[in-house]
């Protein structure tokens, strides 16, 4: 916190030395550390429970921001001093919206479309053979949101709510990395208020989930849930954490800029600097719509996002106008909803897993059912809240689909068609396992296991340490661990490297050459890095990403192992939250003693550095994204390979990209590549680059 005294002795200067000859970009300098300062501080007593300084020291530190701000009264625009003080209190505040967010009627079909358009024309008794001219774009499956920005601005985002009053989630909106929070142009607008959709991308949930996992949190439903969970978090470091998207697609009250068309304002967004969907359309009439809404349909698995129709609006305002609204929704647009893939099946029982932090998971067992070409048989109920809000119970019929368009989800249940003696789920609040008691730790909504011995965890913890990206025993699968703990063969890390022929020979149905095999697999898994064994050692928060940047860090295993809280907290992307869990491990001798077990039976330990030479640096300071499938090689592999020489690789293509690699059956990312002039390699291509 040297920083912090050393700053505020410079404002302490500045503001007691202020005259005429004061220089306002010296003014500037100083409050721009002050503020970033202060935001992480914010960030470290909000999200961590774990202010680095007194309530005192931070109030006079922004007693001296906002004294800055008194004198140069330009700065206060955008502060944080201005934050509303809602961004720690227990709820957010309630505000009404200027105009009310509407809603859309919905169409289902080619048929009801054509309704809607008869529907149109005739309000407006429009000649048959004249173009009325449609906007079609995505129905974007997301949280609805307002942001509304003044003299360019962006001062409040609102959720929808009930239409008329929304909740104020300003703070968390302004984390969304794709939002400028200023509006890119000279002739300001005095007011916009926009109408957007928050979203998250497939490949991001899915992503967050296996991070939630990973940190023993509960796991999202859908990516919907996602961003909505997300938007709703009390604390912003946490929205901030979350790769969030934002679309605009409509407006409520606009003063200082004027639009002809709907067209001409997502347009006008566009030069704003605001993101816009870039899939929108003009159909000249109703037939060209039903084409967008077949073609949109087949193609929504190819999209990065969420979608459940199209939106179709009338593309001149002023007949938008004359259309008005009915009920709670505009005459002038409506909603065509895809058919949903989902499919209909029985629980037949629902089980409670150990996870390997503790976490008990409710998890749905049902009749194989078949959506979207693949046959679904378990999925997950996160938690008891989830359960409850869908009131799923063992023996129901549900309707299902792929969240992400992967994972099952339990959408609904058949309540026609429930057993009369059915009665709710309830998780036991005794472990499966071992039977001890479960609890809820403070401030989590994951009831857990406590005990550290519970077979269920330490069968997950062994799952995790052998797993590919982790110590990578080949041979050791999920069923072996388990024959291996409950044979009493394998208790800790260590004992997967104390395994002998002999001990092997208890195992069922293992045969001469399967033995050998596993040894193998075993002896070959030695060669390894420090980064993948604190990745294997499943520290809660502590994913691969981390342990990477903790090998490198660190260097050795010594070195990790004897880190203490500010060498942790100087890595970077590591807080507090990640810190205290690590330092936890550490400092527990035991933990200490079993590392340097796994080392003296033989694991080698290569650094980052070394890891590093292996490659070449031919890649160096190229980014990569990889698409489709690749022949013989997964794309985990692929990933390893880009990053070993010295690439990096990047989820989604974005104009910085250098390289799409990609395989058979490639997803909109090729699309996207190709838009943007994204360079296009094949296998062959890129195994030509990292060659000698
Ligand atoms: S226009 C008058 N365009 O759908 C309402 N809405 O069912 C005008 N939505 O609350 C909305 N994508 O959250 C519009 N491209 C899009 C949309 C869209 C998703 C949502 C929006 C709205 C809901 C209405």
């Amino acid at each position: 916190m040297k920083a912090f005294y050393k700053l505020n002795q410079e404002l302490d200067k500045f503001i007691l030395s202020f005259g005429p000859k004061a220089k306002f970009s010296k003014a500037k300098e100083l409050w721009e550390k002050a503020t970033e300062l202060m935001s992480s501080l914010d960030m470290s007593y909000y999200s961590d429970d774990a202010p680095l300084i007194s309530d005192t020291d931070y109030d006079l530190f922004v007693k001296k921001i906002e004294k800055l701000e008194d004198l140069y009264p330009d700065l206060r625009r955008d502060s944080p001093t201005q934050r509303v003080s809602g961004t720690a209190s227990s709820s957010f505040n309630k505000v009404a919206h200027k105009t009310p967010m509407l809603s859309l009627a919905n169409t289902y079909n080619a048929e009801e479309l054509l309704d809607f358009n008869l529907r149109v024309l005739k309000f407006l008794d429009w000649p048959k053979d004249k173009e009325i001219g449609y906007l079609v774009e995505p129905k974007l499956d997301g949280l609805a949101i307002e942001v509304i920005f003044e003299d360019g601005h962006l001062v409040r985002a609102l959720t929808r709510g009930d239409g008329t009053t929304g909740e104020d989630v300003t703070e968390n909106v302004k984390t969304i990395k794709t939002l400028p929070h200023k509006l890119k142009t000279l002739k300001t607008p005095k007011l916009l208020e926009l109408r957007g959709e928050i979203l998250l991308f497939k490949e991001d949930f899915l992503e967050l989930n296996k991070q939630q996992e990973e940190d023993g949190e509960a796991t999202f439903a859908n990516p919907r849930n996602a961003a909505a969970g997300s938007i709703r978090q009390l604390d912003p470091a946490i929205t901030a954490a979350r790769p969030l998207k934002i679309f605009f697609y409509g407006f409520g009250e606009i003063d200082g800029v004027n639009f002809k068309t709907h067209q001409e304002f997502e347009e006008k967004l566009l030069s704003y600097g605001l993101p816009v969907n870039n899939q929108a359309q003009i159909c000249k009439n109703i037939d060209d719509v039903v084409k967008y809404y077949k073609k949109l349909e087949s193609k929504r698995h190819e999209l990065d996002y969420d979608i459940d129709g199209v939106v179709v609006k009338i593309n001149d305002l002023s007949l938008q106008k004359t259309l008005g609204t009915i009920a709670k929704s505009p005459r002038w647009a409506t909603a065509a909803k895809f058919k949903p893939e989902q499919a209909q099946t029985v629980v037949e029982k629902i089980d409670v897993q150990v996870g390997r932090t503790g976490a008990l998971t409710p998890v749905a067992i049902m009749k194989p059912v078949k959506v979207g070409g693949v046959t679904i048989t378990h999925a997950t109920l996160h938690n008891q809240d989830e359960v409850d809000r869908k009131d799923v119970r063992q023996g129901d019929h549900v309707i299902i689909q792929r969240a992400g368009d992967v994972i099952p989800e339990i959408v609904s249940v058949v309540f026609e068609k429930r057993a009369k003696n059915s009665k709710p789920f309830k998780i036991p609040l005794i472990c499966p396992s071992c039977q001890s008691v479960a609890k809820k730790p403070a401030g989590e909504a994951v009831l857990r296991c406590l005990n550290p011995l519970c077979p269920a965890k330490i069968k997950e913890g062994l799952k995790h340490f052998v797993s590919r990206r982790a110590m990578n025993v080949e041979k050791l699968g999920d069923k072996l661990i388990e024959q291996l703990v409950d044979l009493k063969l394998v208790f800790k890390f260590s004992d997967i490297y104390r395994l002998s022929h002999k001990d092997l020979e208890k195992l069922p149905r293992q045969g001469e050459k399967s033995i050998q095999n596993l040894l193998d697999s075993i002896e070959k898994s030695k060669n390894s890095s420090l980064s993948r064994l604190i990745y294997a050692c499943g520290i809660r928060f502590v994913g691969e990403q981390t342990a990477k940047i903790l090998a490198r860090q660190f260097e050795t295993l010594d070195g990790f192992l004897n880190a203490s809280e500010e060498a942790l907290l100087n890595a970077h992307e590591v807080g507090e939250k990640v810190a205290k869990s690590i330092l936890e491990q550490i400092k527990n001798p035991l933990f200490k003693k079993e590392l340097h077990e796994i080392v003296r039976l033989g694991v080698i330990l290569k650094t980052e550095a070394q890891n590093k030479k292996q490659g070449s640096q031919k890649l160096s300071g190229l980014s990569f994204v990889v698409t489709g499938t690749l022949e013989g090689l997964s794309r985990d592999e692929a990933k390893d390979l880009i990053e070993l020489h010295g690439g990096t690789v990047q989820s989604s293509v974005s104009k910085k990209t250098n390289y799409l690699l990609c395989g058979e059956s490639p997803g909109s990312k090729l699309d996207k590549a190709q838009a943007l002039e994204v360079k296009v390699i094949d296998l062959k291509e890129f195994m030509e680059f990292i060659k000698n």
